[in-house]
């Protein structure tokens, strides 16, 4: 893993912001002319073109929807060098979201889904149990949820996924350590989906490139493909336009968190930065979409794909599909466009025309979600 946004917070604005500007876009022509692929999506930018969003030290924190960074705790641990070695006295595990399938095709009947991040170097989460209880109102019952955990050697705490199965009609799930019981707010997975694609956007920060989305989100829904968009900071204005588009059912925008600890009590390494954020909202994403939707892309805002010989992102896929195959994976070029500066310039035609093609990319990942469990044997490649 490579992401350089858990340094500090500042950082973390400017990394991204200056990822944004670097940031590709799309293409059609180019899918039209090649044949030798059945999909690219193309992204890339104009670096030039683009306006400077802010200076390194600026102060972001006005633009950023919500609150601004905390300061780094004195109770955090921050000794780089200890990051992956020092045992602290409480292994923490962080629960990014938790979702409950009253049924499920590969999960059985009842099943929990904990999706979390935990303490690696304290122990050994690639196989161990966590232990829970459901009740439902009349009865409880305690379950093991065991863990699918993924190495993260660069990270202090590791992606988990950990499955069990549990009462029926759950309404209150606690994890239970040794006897001491936290309480987990879940949330039903989805059951039914506006589209049988689903695209997975990766969490925005400071994100402003709205006439990228613009063509995304037309695109998408041009070959049936719905967005689901988590979002952590988004300047004010792209964020009423892409709540235009949610009311109009386009796509769904997500809230995506960010750990927050005002004080914390205890010595830990700061999850925020010691863990691989960008991956858990796809990895949500997959067990919110699990048993509601036939396919499920892990895209970046700016990855758009152009279906080559089917009308549909579903019949594309259908066809692609091999039996025994896990995904689709499909080749990438960023291209540059002319970059409109207000919405009443923003001209599609315009904007194709302009577009430029430039080198190949890392490929992006299109898979089935039922028979999986987790994001990042996928979206890990781009990280390694
Ligand atoms: C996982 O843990 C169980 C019991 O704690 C043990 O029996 C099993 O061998 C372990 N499996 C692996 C792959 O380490
Ligand atoms: C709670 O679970 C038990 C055992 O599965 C079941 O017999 C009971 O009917 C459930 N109660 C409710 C209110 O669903
Ligand atoms: C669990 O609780 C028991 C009894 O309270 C205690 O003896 C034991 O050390 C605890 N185990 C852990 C791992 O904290």
């Amino acid at each position: 893993m490579k992401l350089p946004f858990w340094i500090n917070e500042e950082r973390t604005f400017n990394g991204l912001l200056y990822a944004r500007s670097r940031a590709k876009r799309l293409f059609l022509y180019f899918v039209l002319i090649s044949f030798l692929c059945y999909l690219y999506y193309l992204l890339n930018s104009l670096r030039d073109l683009v306006p400077k969003p802010l200076e390194e030290d600026e102060d972001t924190s006005e633009i950023v929807d919500g609150t601004p960074a905390p300061p780094v705790s004195e109770f955090l641990l921050s000794d780089e060098s200890e990051r992956l070695t020092r045992k602290v006295p409480v292994t923490h595990v962080f629960v990014n979201s938790a979702y409950y399938y009253p049924i499920s095709k590969s999960l059985g009947r009842n099943a929990i889904a904990l999706h979390m991040i935990v303490d690696s170097k304290n122990f050994d989460s690639k196989n161990y149990s966590f232990g829970f209880v459901g009740s439902n109102g009349t009865n409880s019952e305690a379950g093991l949820a065991k863990s699918m955990a993924y190495e993260t050697p660069e990270c202090r705490y590791s992606p988990t996924v950990a499955i069990g199965n549990t009462i029926e009609n759950l309404i209150k799930l606690e994890l239970d350590s040794n006897g001491t019981k936290t309480e987990i707010p879940f949330k039903i997975a989805r059951f039914t989906a506006p589209k049988p694609v689903i695209i997975c956007i990766n969490p925005q920060f400071v994100a402003e490139q709205w006439q990228t989305f613009l063509m995304h989100v037309h695109t998408a829904n041009r070959f049936g493909g719905h967005l689901h968009v988590y979002i952590v900071s988004i300047v004010n204005g792209y964020f009423e336009l892409m709540k235009e588009y949610e009311r109009q059912g386009y796509l769904t925008m997500e809230m995506w968190l960010r750990m927050k600890f005002p004080s914390p009590g205890s010595q830990f390494f700061e999850p925020n930065m010691n863990s691989q954020s960008r991956n858990s909202a796809m990895t949500d994403c997959l067990l919110q979409y699990k048993e509601a939707t036939e396919y499920i892309a892990f895209f970046d805002m700016d990855d758009i794909l152009f279906p080559l010989l089917y009308p549909t992102y579903l019949e594309e896929f259908n066809a692609a599909w091999t039996p025994g195959a896990s995904s689709l994976i499909y080749g990438r070029r960023s291209h540059q466009f002319v970059k409109a500066e207000t919405l009443t310039e923003y001209n599609f035609h315009r904007l194709v025309d302009s577009l430029r093609t430039l080198e190949p990319e890392e490929e992006r990942v299109v898979l089935k979600p039922e028979a999986h469990r987790n994001s990042w044997e996928y979206t890990g490649m781009e990280n390694k």
